[in-house]
């Protein structure tokens, strides 16, 4: 596995590869990698003919200041684990090589950028389509994976690919849990172990009210989700919306989609967790 920092090398190794007829996958991150993570690389790897990973904590799409600053940061600890997965290429670029200068493009992605995360977290998801445009930009993967965990960013990373003309599948992995339930997520790391004894409650809650959509409204639901989590000491629902997973337009009736996801956000003290069910 090589480690590299710059456009440049990165450029150069993967020319050859392609003009060898590799077929690129692409897994991209934030670091702090977790079993999660590396479900991705595993189909990734298995998949293509070249996996490359990246790491870059991307400042754009930090509208907390504070969750900026305390986001982990374990770059070797990822290396060591990409390698034994069996990675070709990380890509670690430092905050000048991928903005040299301020990016100051702003993406029109629509409803499903607006909704839920996107109204909560103000500039988020343009951040995101900023730094993945650049990175599909460099790497040209035919193939790109992302957790299902981040319901709502498959949704907009699939319309900026679409609106810029990127040809890589997007491909969309499942949540992997820990055994108590709860997502996995770089972010657990900071609940205390108060909060990571309390935080599977979201997971079960969410399973739970998956048995009885049959006999309640789509409003019973949302009320019983909200009410059980918001009871358990130091958490807090900012949303719980259960909306058609392809619109990401909010339901008020079953009826309404055959596709219906429920889509939270939890604040766990200070660490705000998300995760979705399909009902
Ligand atoms: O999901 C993430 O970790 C990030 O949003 C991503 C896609 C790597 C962009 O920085």
């Amino acid at each position: 596995m090589k480690v590299v920092n710059t456009i440049r090398e990165l450029d150069e190794i993967l020319v050859t590869e392609r003009q060898n007829g590799a077929q690129t996958g692409f897994v991209p991150t934030m670091g702090a990698l977790h079993e999660g993570h590396l479900s991705l690389v595993e189909q990734c790897v298995a998949e293509n003919d070249i996996c490359v990973v990246s790491i870059f904590v991307n400042p754009t799409q930090f509208n907390d200041q504070n969750d900026l600053a305390t986001y982990p940061r374990t770059l070797e600890e990822d290396c060591r684990m990409l390698e034994e997965k069996g990675c070709d290429l990380v890509f670690a670029p430092s905050e000048e090589e991928m903005y040299p200068e301020p990016d100051t493009r702003v993406f029109a992605l629509g409803r499903v950028a607006e909704v839920m995360e996107g109204a909560h977290r103000p500039g988020h998801f343009n951040g995101v389509a900023q730094i993945v445009s650049k990175l599909f930009a460099i790497v040209k993967p035919d193939r790109a994976y992302f957790g299902e965990k981040d319901f709502q960013q498959i949704a907009v990373i699939r319309e900026m690919a679409r609106q810029l003309g990127f040809p890589a599948r997007i491909i969309a992995c499942p949540i992997r849990r820990e055994s108590d339930g709860l997502a996995m997520s770089s972010r657990n790391v900071r609940l205390t172990p108060t909060q990571r004894q309390n935080a599977p409650v979201i997971a079960k809650t969410l399973k739970e009210s998956t048995t009885f959509v049959a006999g309640k409204s789509v409003e019973e639901v949302k009320s019983f989700v909200i009410n059980t989590i918001n009871q358990v000491p130091e958490m807090e629902v900012e949303y719980f919306e259960i909306v058609d997973g392809n619109s990401l337009e909010s339901i008020t009736d079953w009826s309404e989609t055959d596709f219906p996801v429920g889509c939270i956000t939890v604040y766990c003290g200070p660490v705000r967790l998300i995760d979705n069910i399909k009902y």
